[in-house]
């Protein structure tokens, strides 16, 4: 199971409370920041959705121009709340035979190199494509971070925005069914 989508309905997000500091950057791709207001967000979740295993990070991220095809080295799942989707593509590949992709960190805004969000890049060359899904504004998706995925690069006038849980070290089956969806709005 590449991906799942999961019924949670929140209601509308105030931004200026969601987004605080730039924690790292991929190029010009992706962009991310840390949660300014923790009691806000614990406020949107608590009776709508609970995590039976913690999420190591919270993020707000920004994607303006999609992404390449990429791995996540460490991560094994990530949920995304999207803010506003953009209507683009988050497609899933494999690679083909003998083709391993290039590792490429992630930048922090010090300038240092990211050692815990270690990517691996591949070339449309190097990989096949599996699976899709769109997501809508509103939706929320568990995916599995170390499959090969991509944001496709359709609407340069709008950028995507995503409340990003990010889970490593248990996996993903594990992850997912450890969910509890509490009421759907
Ligand atoms: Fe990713």
């Amino acid at each position: 199971m590449l991906f799942k989508k999961i019924n949670l309905v929140l209601p509308d997000i105030d931004l200026d409370r969601i987004k605080g500091d730039p924690l790292e950057a991929y190029g010009s791709e992706f962009f991310s920041w840390t949660i300014k207001d923790t009691e806000y967000l614990d406020q949107l979740l608590e009776n709508r959705i609970r995590f039976g295993i913690l999420p190591y990070k919270v993020t707000y991220d920004e994607m303006p121009n999609g992404t390449v095809p990429h791995s996540h080295s460490q991560d094994t799942a990530t949920f995304n709340y999207y803010i506003h989707s953009n209507g683009a593509p988050t497609r899933f590949f494999q690679t083909r035979s003998g083709q391993n992709g290039t590792p490429s960190p992630r930048v922090m805004p010090n300038g240092a190199l990211s050692n815990h969000s270690t990517i691996t890049q591949y070339k449309l060359t190097e990989i096949k494509f599996i699976d899709k899904f769109i997501p809508e504004s509103g939706d929320a998706y568990f995916f599995e971070s170390q499959k090969i995925h991509a944001v496709a690069r359709i609407n340069a006038a709008s950028t995507r925005k995503i409340l990003r849980f990010a889970w490593d070290t248990v996996p993903y089956e594990e992850i997912v069914n450890s969910i509890e969806i509490l009421s759907p709005a």
